[in-house]
């Protein structure tokens, strides 16, 4: 086996051969050489040079140095405006000065018990005070973990086998979720997903209430339905509010559990995330990424009597056999001292809603840019952030009318050409912004107007180089 396998490193990807005469990806490179030398170094030992799907940018992707507030910078020198900010875990930006100082006395204090600590109920109570389901806590490492453990809990509770899930939605890479999303929408297994798992995973369009209501009423054998309530992938394909409640009702009537996965919309929403700003309450709620300050940490949340299946006490006295969960970084003193003071942040001040305004204020930058330039891109989003439709079919419509519901996944997520949306994302960086793939990014409390001018100018600049290379 070892002498079919091709060292990465001596192979460069279709992508990269298209790119290679590039002028923004050609500039690019001029920018930032040691991060090229880094990348080159790193495709001998990551798979792609990478360590995590959305971090692959061909040629290569930046190497990080440090971060301030809404800012990063490389190895290279380069200062950029960082948008997704952790992934969209930094909700108050990079090195929060009391974020900063929580960790550092932790990290004076140990990193780990190995057992229960003060910090850790602190940071429970203030999740069951912020987010309304919230009447147990169970911390989890990731989010990943968090939607995995919520549909095992459904399963036990419910007795049944089903997991409906919707087209498009997102909720990490465990083997239930690891397909529907960017492809294999049929509800085929992708590599390395039983397709026993695969059947037991029903996939409903989040566009077509009637169906999904069909499917929900016409079945014994559904334990759970899980959804990301702002619409799939951090709202690019928006929900509407309607939907959830809908979903509510019938789950509700049919006994089926409820799972919000709120690891994005969680605190971004609102301090009690897309429930708390929407008033529709899950039965069991997935939270990530702010909830553990910028940290590593998840957890699940919801009603008593489903996580009583993880209490030993309570099972004991059902004569029931407990759900076993454990996790060796579970709620570490590190992760709570920093999870702790970002959700104290979040709970009394109006955090969540300057991150709401700005990510506004950039999208109306952007299409102004967008109409300047003559493209049919439209940015849009109202979950603290911003996405930019692509539109490959140049479609005449408008922010609103995406965002009140009026285009499919298949329209929203048209597929664009590769080497395009790539140089995207190079150019962006190349002007010294920094955001996700497609492209779009959740936004935090401390961008600034001079943040959204210099991404406002950098998709100008970079929509100006695809023209004349021909993109566009
Ligand atoms: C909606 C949603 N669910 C689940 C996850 C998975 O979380 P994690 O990356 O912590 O495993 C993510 C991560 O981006 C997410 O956005």
């Amino acid at each position: 086996m070892g002498n079919s396998i091709v060292s990465p490193a001596n192979v460069s990807s279709p992508m990269a051969a298209d790119l290679s005469e590039s002028t923004i990806v050609r500039e690019y490179c001029n920018k930032t050489p040691k991060s090229a030398r880094l990348a080159e170094q790193a495709q001998g030992i990551f798979p792609s040079g990478i360590t995590h799907d959305v971090r692959h940018i061909e040629p290569h992707g930046i190497y990080v140095t440090h971060a301030q507030g809404s800012h990063k910078w490389d190895v290279d020198g380069n200062e950029y405006v960082d948008h997704p900010g952790g992934h969209g875990s930094l909700l108050l930006g990079h090195g929060n000065p009391t974020v900063v100082q929580a960790v550092q006395e932790q990290l004076n204090k140990g990193t780990h018990y190995g057992a229960c600590h003060e910090l850790e109920l602190r940071w429970g109570a203030l999740i069951q005070e912020m987010v309304p389901c919230a009447e147990r806590v169970r911390p989890t490492n990731s989010g990943t973990e968090a939607t995995l453990l919520a549909l095992r809990l459904a399963r036990a509770y419910t007795g049944q086998k089903k997991i409906l899930r919707f087209v498009g939605h997102f909720h990490g890479w465990h083997d239930h979720v690891a397909f529907g999303v960017t492809s294999h929408h049929d509800g085929s297994p992708t590599p390395g997903v039983l397709p026993e798992v695969a059947e037991h995973t029903l996939l409903a369009p989040p566009w077509d209430w009637q169906q999904t209501k069909e499917i929900l009423e016409s079945r014994d054998d559904i334990a759970a339905v899980i959804i990301e309530p702002t619409g799939s992938t951090w709202g690019q394909v928006p929900l509407q509010p309607q939907f959830l409640s809908d979903l509510r009702d019938v789950t509700r009537q049919r006994g089926i559990v409820l799972i919000f996965d709120e690891v994005i919309s969680g605190f971004r929403c609102s301090p009690g995330g897309a429930q708390g700003a929407l008033g529709v309450v899950p039965d069991l709620a997935a939270l990530g990424k702010i909830v553990a300050g910028g940290m590593h940490g998840a957890a699940v949340v919801g009603c008593k009597e489903i996580l009583d299946l993880l209490d030993f006490r309570q099972m004991a006295s059902l004569g029931r056999e407990k759900i076993g969960h454990q996790g060796t970084y579970n709620a570490m003193p590190t992760t709570c001292a920093a999870a702790v003071a970002t959700l104290e942040i979040i709970q009394t001040t109006d955090a969540c809603q300057r991150a709401i305004d700005y990510g506004r204020r950039l999208q109306d930058s952007l299409n102004a840019v967008f109409h300047e330039e003559g493209v049919g891109w439209i940015a849009y989003g109202s979950f603290g952030g911003f996405h930019v439709f692509l539109n490959p079919e140049n479609i005449s419509t408008t922010r609103e009318e995406i965002e009140s519901g009026k285009f499919d996944y298949a329209c929203l997520r048209a597929p664009v050409r590769p080497t395009l949306s790539n140089k995207i994302r190079v150019g962006l960086l190349l002007y010294g912004v920094d955001v996700q793939p497609w492209p779009g990014a959740p936004v935090s409390a401390v961008h600034t107007d001079e943040d959204r001018e210099q991404t406002q100018e950098a998709f100008r600049k970079t929509i100006q180089m695809l023209k004349a290379e021909g993109e566009l």
